[in-house]
This record gives C-alpha cells, sequence and structure tokens, in this order.
C-alpha cells in the first residue's frame, strides 16, 4: 500500500505490508510473530522523511483513550495512549482547565511519539510535562515504565533516539498538569505582542494556545496544504567563542544562551542568510516564510528533497562553519 496518506510530507512510498493496531494485545502478536529488522513502527509520521519503499510491515499504532488516573488539589495526572492526535489531547486538556502544554498547540503528530522526540515550542518541552510513558519492549514484549529521569531528555532528544533506538514501542504517556494556578509562559517568540495586539491584559491557558495557533498559521505551512515535517533542522549550538567571532561579523545573527559556554542559533535564520529560502527545485523546496521546514509542493521524492537538505547544510557548513543536523528522521 501507498504510505502518502500516513506520512506529513505526504511522499509516495509503498510498504510491504501494513497493519494498524487497536489493542496492546494485538501488538504484542505482531511484535512476537515478526523479527524486530522486518518491522516498522509508525506513529503519526510527522518527523519522517521516507526515501524509499519500505520492505518490512509497517505497524501503525493506533491505540486510543485518554484518562485522569491522579489528581490532588492542584495538579491532575492525565493519560493518553500512543495514537492519540497531539493536537486533540491538547485541546481535551485546555477544554477541561488542565494547564501546561497549551504552548505545544498544533505540532503535528502522536501522543506516542512527543517523548522520543522530546516535542518542544515557545519555551515548553514535553520534558516539561511528561511524568512517565510506557514502552512495550520490541524483542521480549514486557513492558516498561519510563520517569521523565529515565527518558534522558534534551533538546530534541530523549534514550529513545540514542541509546534504545528501535527497541521499544512507545504506548501510554502520562503528564503532569496543573489545574490552578497555571503558570503562562508568555515570554519565547512573539506570544506577548500577540497577546497584547488582541487586548488580553490577563491570558488564559485557552488564550495562549489560541495565540501559538495563530502565530504557527502565520508561518508554517499547514502539512494538509503542502507537505512537510516541520523544522527539518535542529538549531545548532555553538561554543560562545565562536558565535561571538560570527556575530562581529553578522551583527544581526540571533542567538539563545544555553549557559556560559554555548549558544543556540536558529537554523531558519542560517538558512535563509544562504539565499535558500522559498528556493525551489521540482516540488521539492524550503518554505518562503520559515526556512527550516523543507517542503512537497505534491510530486516530489523524498530523494530530493534529502538531496536539498545536503545542499543546505553544506552552504551553511560553507558561509559559517556550522554543521547543521537533521531533526527529521530520514529512512
Ligand atoms: N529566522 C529567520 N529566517 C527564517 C526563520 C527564522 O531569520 O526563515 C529567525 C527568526 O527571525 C527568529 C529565529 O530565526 O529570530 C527563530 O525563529 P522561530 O522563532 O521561527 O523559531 P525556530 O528556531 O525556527 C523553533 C523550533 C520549532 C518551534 C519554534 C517556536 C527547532 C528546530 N524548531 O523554531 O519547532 O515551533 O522554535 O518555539 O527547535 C519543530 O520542531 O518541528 C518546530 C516547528
Amino acid at each position: 500500500i501507498s504510505l502518502k496518506p500516513y506520512n506529513t510530507f505526504g511522499l509516495d512510498v509503498r510498504a510491504k505490508y501494513f497493519v494498524e493496531i487497536e489493542s496492546l494485545s494485538t501488538l504484542k502478536e505482531i511484535l512476537k510473530g515478526n523479527s524486530p529488522d522486518k518491522l516498522f513502527i509508525l506513529g503519526g509520521g510527522s518527523n519522517m522523511l521516507l526515501t524509499q519503499d519500505i520492505n518490512k510491515t509497517v505497524v501503525k499504532i493506533n491505540l486510543k483513550g485518554i484518562e485522569v488516573v491522579k489528581e490532588d488539589d492542584d495538579c491532575v495526572w492525565v493519560q493518553a495512549q500512543a495514537g492519540e492526535n497531539w493536537h486533540e489531547f491538547v485541546l481535551w486538556c485546555i477544554e477541561r482547565g488542565y494547564g501546561g502544554i497549551e504552548n505545544l498547540s498544533l505540532i503535528p503528530g502522536n501522543v506516542g511519539t512527543t517523548p522520543i522526540q522530546n516535542i518542544g515550542a515557545y519555551g515548553v518541552e514535553v520534558k516539561d510535562v511528561l511524568e512517565s510513558c510506557t514502552g512495550l519492549s520490541i524483542s521480549t514484549q514486557e513492558q516498561r515504565v519510563f520517569d521523565n529521569a529515565a527518558c534522558k531528555f534534551d533538546y530534541r532528544e530523549s534514550v529513545f533516539k540514542n541509546e534504545l533506538k528501535n527497541q521499544y514501542v512507545i504506548t501510554s504517556v502520562v503528564f503532569k498538569l496543573t489545574k490552578k494556578n497555571h503558570i503562562l509562559k508568555t515570554g519565547y517568540g512573539s506570544i506577548q505582542q500577540e497577546l497584547d495586539k488582541n487586548g488580553i491584559t490577563t491570558p488564559t491557558i485557552q488564550d495562549i494556545s489560541n495565540m501559538v495557533i495563530a502565530i504557527r498559521q502565520s508561518k508554517l505551512p499547514d502539512p494538509k496544504e503542502i507537505g512537510n515535517s516541520g523544522s527539518f533542522f535542529k538549531n545548532p549550538i555553538i561554543p560562545v567563542e565562536q558565535y561571538n567571532a560570527l556575530h562581529a561579523k553578522y551583527p544581526t545573527m540571533p542567538s539563545y544562551t544555553i549557559n556560559d559556554q554555548f549558544v543556540k542559533v536558529p537554523a531558519g535564520w542560517l538558512i535563509e542568510q544562504t539565499g535558500f529560502k522559498g528556493y525551489r527545485l521540482g516540488d521539492a523546496g524550503v518554505h518562503e516564510k520559515q526556512a527550516l521546514v523543507l517542503v512537497n509542493y505534491g510530486q516530489a521524492q523524498g530523494s530530493q528533497i534529502e538531496k536539498l537538505a545536503h545542499s543546505i547544510q553544506k552552504q551553511v557548513q560553507q558561509i559559517f562553519g556550522i554543521s547543521i543536523d537533521a531533526e527529521v528522521n530520514i529512512f
């Protein structure tokens, strides 16, 4: 079958076999009956670039369900199954007044992949609210609960992308959210400007969500209209000395402080300087409003997008001496 509807880049690659999993017991059976190297686990398909047909069984995780598993006066622990759509889950929480993930509104993908990638936006990362997640071992089918520390979170990184890569299927996640005294994060990006523009002086979590949605819609392409995987690259982290030298040459170069030794530089800015913003070759391109996002205008092949990514990396390296890594997983 074609995986076009199952990856947000909209790439038309084929899978040898395809199964959708609705229950834990079927998932266990499938894992038991197949050797791990013949399986390809698929979540929301929002963070992958498929460059060739997949000669394996693609297992689409469709586990559903959201429930409150614990509550006290201030906090609530909500468990969501891996196949729940992330943004719908965010809205479910906001409707009930549960705060903590409103800044992560409108991020494509499913709940189960959020810890793998430690998704983040507008000053919040999944690691700030994740209590634990449950994984099923692909080789032994044993269940294991990972607390926040066991996930070894870092910027767009976790143990599931490193030591435990391809070893667990995340089946559910528990988030610790606030019921009252919500801690609003308005300091990042243009959230505050957007609130001011709308005359909102005492924002609610709903307001924050609305502002984030408006900002994202203004510069990020909707995967339903133009295929994409959000940020294609990670923002590189470089030594302060290197940044200072570059900044002397390029005074408008933005940065975020990490600590007194390192700064993070927006890859979008670097790419824009290379002249690639808005570039298009065939149906593969660089989004015109956000250079960090590579897009498929329709019939692009994954390999064309990969080639474009390499050209961009090379240019950024040549001009700035900075290597930028893909955030998206390339297959
Ligand atoms: N910039 C440019 N040109 C561009 C794009 C950005 O000059 O074409 C500059 C902006 O002017 C700004 C800076 O780069 O000064 C940062 O841009 P922006 O605020 O748009 O955020 P970002 O660094 O490009 C990161 C995340 C996004 C997240 C936003 C908001 C990464 C790799 N990306 O993007 O995450 O939504 O911050 O928090 O960390 C994703 O991971 O898929 C993603 C979209």
